[in-house]
């Protein structure tokens, strides 16, 4: 018979070892990895825990009858310890074999998963794995956008913490290049004027930036326009006027990259100001979603100036890069778009900041893993950026292993028009902007839900609350996917939003509060046997057992949403349970006990999970 340590917690894990054996023994001719047990929960609970569907596609490929093919896969199994007996009768429909668990199976599992770790295990080879998250820009607000890479990559981080492997966390601000010496020469500029730069907001900045912007932009095309069409001399000497002018505000701007590139003192100070201020606030909205990103994580494209010359010569020397119409580029297999390194004019890219990014992150940090947060419409950077990597070996560790590089994209955030959403006059929305107006419909809910909670308790509440909502709504789609921001679906109580879960962890906890104010005695709820007799109790029992594997597979594929589903559905379980099966007003003393444990152990996993994905919780709401 075999032994508790051969069965994992999973029991749908257990069944598919036992049913791959049964598999190969009734088929022997079959290739081993042939074999797909298809395990799934039972579509019909009545009829059992589990069902293996693995007879039908098996009798295709072996062109047999699916009902005799699964006849003989029940003979050749053996369930003993785990289901109850299979024989024929289990065989229902066109082959499907419908698995019951045994009792004291279920709760022998569920108990060893109720430690402090939950039934998750340290893994056998920890990685270190450098998340690429948040990634704001200079002199601009945090828009919707950053919501995402920030949001997604705190919860991606976090996943992989849980699992146990250790994380770096890094922020690829956009902090140089020739758009930051534009707007530090205009900081520059507007401080030779006279302007006192000590008490600028972010706001400001912005603004400057955009002029400056407009300032560096020539308007070739409508010259060449008018040339062509023939317009008045006057408005064309004006044109002619606006181009000279543009043309030289890009040369200071680019003597204003050169002096900043070799240390000029005032070139530093004016960007260092442009630095301290945005990343104020980019770290306080970050704070402020409780997304862990600190000025630790920030590992900006100016931290890798001063190795952006090395790579290109390292690239060169080693023929890894060539000249191509007077650019450096990097050609790799399968993409079309070389990989540009070097502009025309002597420049760096984006490219070769993240080329110089990963040969740090591979090379020096160890990562055996990098993962980027990052908006899908940079998806073919990213590919050219690996590749190109790849190809100079820049994504070797140190112990000269490979590092595997995902690009973990998203899509956009909509507005009620199916568009991306932009404020009424069409500017992007300023994260904290949208973080305050959550907050604000938050506590009106709140207040109205609960009318005799007292201010200073509602403040915290409702922030939680807000949070909850907007991360949850955020991280509950399929990352790819578009979604369409609304405040009223994401803060509503029920479905499957962020409140909801809240509501359903105080639920869990609540009723200890009750459990001791009637005089019951909790320290032994820790040890009670669990009885999971109605089909409720075994339904919420199964759930609690998809843990740990869950989270291994949220956090390895990089997918919050799926934590998300998994949360939702297990809030759903113990709804169903908590109607269906009385807590203190069970029959007897033991089952008052063992259903105490199954909340308890809920409520640690509902915390436990919502930690996983960096949604605040909330003690009483
Ligand atoms: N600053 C970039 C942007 O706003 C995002 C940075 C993403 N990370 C990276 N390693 N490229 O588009």
């Amino acid at each position: 018979m075999p032994t508790a340590q051969t069965m994992s917690i999973d029991p749908a894990e257990t069944l598919d070892a036992r049913f791959r054996a049964a598999i190969a023994s009734a088929f022997p001719d079959l290739p081993a990895e042939a074999i797909e047990t298809h395990i799934a929960a039972n579509r019909q609970p009545k009829l059992g825990d589990f069902q293996c569907n693995a007879a039908m596609p098996l009798a295709k490929r072996l062109g047999k009858n699916p009902r005799e093919v699964a006849s003989a896969i029940v003979e050749h199994l053996d369930v003993s310890g785990v289901a109850e007996p299979i024989g024929p009768g289990a065989v229902a429909g066109p082959g499907f074999i419908n698995i019951r668990l045994l009792g004291d199976a279920l709760s022998e599992s569920l108990t060893r998963m109720d430690t402090d770790a939950l039934g998750v295990e340290a893994p056998e080879h920890p990685m270190t794995v450098v998340v690429d998250l948040c990634g704001v820009n200079l002199a601009k607000q945090m828009h919707v956008g950053h919501l995402r890479s920030t949001v997604i990559g705190d919860a991606v981080a976090r996943l992989y913490e849980r699992l146990g492997h250790k994380v770096i966390r890094q922020n690829h601000v956009g902090d140089w290049g020739l758009p930051i010496a534009m707007v530090v020469q205009k900081l520059i500029e507007v401080q030779q004027r006279g302007r006192d730069l000590s008490d600028l907001s972010l706001d400001e900045l912005n603004t400057l930036y955009r002029a400056a912007q407009a300032e560096c932009k020539a308007e070739k095309a409508a010259l060449a326009l008018i040339a062509k069409v023939g317009g008045h001399p006057k408005a064309e000497a004006e044109l002619e006027m606006r181009i000279a002018d543009a043309n030289e505000s890009m040369e200071r701007a680019k003597r204003r990259l050169v002096k900043l590139q070799s240390g000029d003192t005032e070139s530093v100070a004016a960007w260092q100001r442009v630095y301290d201020i945005t990343m104020g606030a980019c770290l306080a909205t970050c704070a402020r979603l409780h997304a862990n990103v600190t000025e630790d994580a920030s590992a900006g494209e100016s931290s890798y100036r001063d190795e952006l010359s090395d790579v290109i010569d390292d690239l060169v020397r080693r023929g890894i890069a060539e000249e191509d119409d007077g650019a450096l580029v990097v050609r790799v297999d399968g993409l079309k778009e070389p990989c540009i390194v070097r502009k025309r004019d002597g420049g760096y890219l984006y490219a070769t900041t993240d080329l110089a990014a990963i040969r740090r992150r591979a090379g020096t940090l160890g990562a055996e893993r990098v993962v980027y947060c990052v908006d899908a419409r940079q998806s073919l950077h990213f590919k050219q950026v690996f590749a190109a990597a790849h190809k100079a070996g820049y994504d070797r560790t140190p112990q000269g292993k490979t590092a595997e590089l995902f690009h973990a994209a998203f899509g956009n955030v909509l507005g009620e028009d199916n568009k991306p959403l932009k404020t009424r006059s069409g500017e992007n929305v300023k994260l904290s902007d949208l973080i305050d107006e959550a907050i604000e419909r938050a506590a009106k809910t709140v207040a109205e839900k609960n009318p005799d909670l007292d201010e200073t308790e509602r403040a915290p509440i409702a922030e939680a609350v807000a949070i909850a909502a907007l991360k949850y709504a955020d991280l509950s789609t399929d990352r790819i996917k578009d979604y369409v921001f609304s405040f009223d679906r994401m803060l509503a109580f029920e479905g499957d939003t962020g409140p909801y879960l809240l509501y359903a962890l105080v639920r869990t906890k609540s009723i200890f509060r009750k459990a001791a104010d009637a005089g019951m005695d909790l320290a032994k709820v820790g040890d009670a046997p669990l009885l999971l007799e109605e089909p409720a109790e075994r339904a919420l029992a199964l759930a609690l057992l998809r843990y740990p594997g869950l989270l291994k597979a949220a956090g390895e594929n990089h997918e919050p949403n799926r934590m998300c589903a998994y949360l939702y559905g297990l809030a759903g379980a113990f709804s169903s349970f908590f109607d269906q099966c009385p807590v203190l007003k069970a029959d007897t003393e033991a089952h008052k006990m063992s259903r105490l444990r199954l909340c308890g152990l809920t409520a640690r996993v509902l915390e436990d999970g919502l930690a996983t994905i960096g949604i605040p919780t909330v003690e009483r709401m």
